[in-house]
């Protein structure tokens, strides 16, 4: 971290309150910790909503009996493979597979990859997580 600057930050006491029963509760070590977590959540939602390249990761949750679903996921992902990274599949246990697709690109394109595979019939769950190169978040 270069140039740490300080700064005073007025707010109600109660809300300080509950910020601090936050921290305890995440875990913090200390307020500018806790802060700086915040703020940097909300650049890289931003640069997800500007359409910046990001990364992340999609976690998909199904059925691989379930007809067809295993070829329409693998089919997906080679439409969008140039934003995927990688893909980890996990045999969970006789019927379920657990797959992880790390993405890295234009945000919209991820957002997209990760509709088409939650749209999938048979795929029943779909989550992404956010997160970013962090090149402008530093
Ligand atoms: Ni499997």
């Amino acid at each position: 971290m270069s140039g740490l600057v300080r700064f005073g930050v007025s707010l109600e006491k109660s809300l300080l309150d509950r910020f601090d029963d936050l921290i305890r509760e995440k875990q913090y070590t200390n307020r500018s910790e806790a802060l700086r977590d915040l703020i940097r959540r909300e650049l890289v939602q931003r640069e997800w909503q500007e359409g910046k390249e990001v990364a992340g990761a999609i976690t998909l949750m199904y059925d691989h009996h379930k007809r067809d679903v295993m070829s329409r996921v693998t089919d997906t992902q080679h439409e969008f493979q140039k934003v995927i990274i990688s893909t980890q599949h996990i045999h969970l246990d006789h019927h379920n597979c657990l797959e992880i697709v790390a993405a890295r690109g234009n945000a919209e394109e991820v957002q997209k990859l990760t509709d088409a595979l939650r749209s999938i019939k048979g795929v029943r769950h779909a989550t992404l997580s956010m997160s970013s190169t962090g090149r402008e978040i530093e």
